[in-house]
């Protein structure tokens, strides 16, 4: 059972709370590319319950300051981003990327006062279509060098979409395999349906292992034909997620950002290792995502959710679209979801592990040290061992050992 005092640990992520003080040492994404090309304004943005501006400077760096002018607080993403940086437009006070003043044309001349001044600021760095921010102490780690963030661009999909609850709700959705029989399914799947496994066998074996990375999970459905369909995933602590997602060739992955403790960002990545990925998805996503990112089925309009649908084709009635599914149910579990009083059962053993390994990196940080995860020496960059694969295999196989033996340009994922 999760007590309030975890429940707080965990949920809470705003500054000097325990919770965002772990997830400040990692990088987290802060915009997606498309947010932000070269040559555009600056955005505010709010991240872990701060408000910031994220900018371009001349030169297409990136830069992420504090929001309000340390001068008296204007808000500088109404700035002009020219003379190497951003300068706000109350009374011209000019920063650049690592928040120094360089200028404040409004003081007397020879004043040496803007050397004193510093914006906050953080670190950022751009890669797979999305730009990472780091908001901890001292020397950023290292980006993790996880084989989907090195996808070029034709074999990649980023967006992103408003979730109006903690991210700790979206994060452990991705956790849990079991709801796919049931929030995900159809009524009806055809012989040649990829997603009939999920009605052959509704309660899977569930077996999550902790790793060096974070938690592998095999989750085993036993099918009519005695073959085992087994789905591998993973979780990246503190948020993020890799899966098979009906990928040809490579997987899935979900960071689940905090905007605040009661509103976060889901950044949806599709990678594949071969092949361009094609207009599909994108087409997808347009057609249920608006150009602010929050999704065609919400809260406010009840998901849309159709009850002659539920009668002939679908169990929730909400489409065939998974994602607004989630969100039903990971908003609908409240702002921030009251754990005490859950009863946790044997589908949820994953999310169980991933609780434990989250309570103890908020103590490694408590005391003083990095938590196991942050990654400062590229001799430890490297994760050979996350694979995210769904495989139909025949019942005598070790599901444990089989991703060992298939190479992985050879992995590929089936539909989630
Ligand atoms: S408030 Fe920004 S320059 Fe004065
Ligand atoms: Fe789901």
């Amino acid at each position: 059972m999760t007590s309030q005092e975890e429940n707080e640990l965990l949920t809470h992520t705003g500054p000097g709370t325990p919770g965002g003080d772990l997830m400040r040492r990692f990088w987290q994404p802060v915009a997606l590319y498309d947010e932000l090309p070269t040559g555009s304004a600056p955005i505010p943005v709010r991240l872990l319950g701060q408000d910031l501006v994220l900018f371009r400077d001349e030169r297409g760096q990136p830069g992420l300051l504090g929001l309000h002018c340390a001068h008296r607080g204007a808000d500088l993403s109404y700035g002009r981003i020219e003379d190497g940086g951003l300068r706000c437009i109350y009374h011209g006070w000019l920063y650049d990327v690592h928040g120094r003043c360089l200028e404040q044309p409004g003081e007397p001349a020879g004043s040496t006062f803007h050397e004193r001044i510093r914006q906050t600021a953080y670190a950022c760095i751009e890669q797979c279509g999305l730009i990472f921010a780091y908001l901890g102490p001292g020397q950023p780690p290292l980006l993790p060098a996880y084989e989907f963030l090195s996808a070029p661009k034709e074999r990649r999909f980023a967006t992103k979409y408003f979730q109006e609850c903690n991210y700790l709700q979206g994060n452990e959705g991705n956790l849990d395999q079991t709801h796919f029989s049931f929030l995900h399914r159809r009524l009806h799947y055809g012989p040649e349906d990829h997603g009939a496994y999920v009605i052959e066998d509704v309660a899977p074996t569930l077996e999550p292992e902790e790793t060096d990375f974070g938690i592998r999970v095999y989750s085993v459905r036993h099918l009519r034909s005695g073959r085992n369909h087994v789905k591998i995933s993973n979780f990246l602590p503190p948020n993020v997620a890799a899966f098979s997602g009906g990928i040809r060739d490579g997987y899935s992955v979900h960071y689940h950002v905090p905007i605040d403790d009661t509103h976060h960002w889901k950044y949806l990545l599709h990678f594949s290792r071969s092949a361009p990925l094609g207009e599909r998805t994108g087409q997808v996503f347009g057609a249920e995502l608006g150009p602010d990112y929050r999704l065609r089925l919400t809260k406010a309009n009840r998901y849309l959710q159709d009850r002659e649908e539920m009668k002939a084709a679908t169990f929730s009635g909400m489409g065939d679209f998974f994602h607004a599914q989630d969100a039903c149910v990971t908003e609908g579990a409240g702002t921030i979801q009251d754990r005490t009083g859950e009863h946790v059962a044997y589908s949820d053993r994953a999310i169980v592990v991933a609780r434990k390994i989250l309570l103890q990196a908020i103590r490694d940080v408590q005391a003083g040290r990095d938590p196991h995860y942050v990654i400062r020496d590229e001799s430890e960059n490297l994760f050979p061992e996350l694979v995210a694969r769904a495989d139909e295999l025949s019942g005598d196989v070790d599901w444990h050992e089989h991703w060992k033996t298939v190479p992985k340009h050879q992995h590929v994922g089936a539909p989630a």
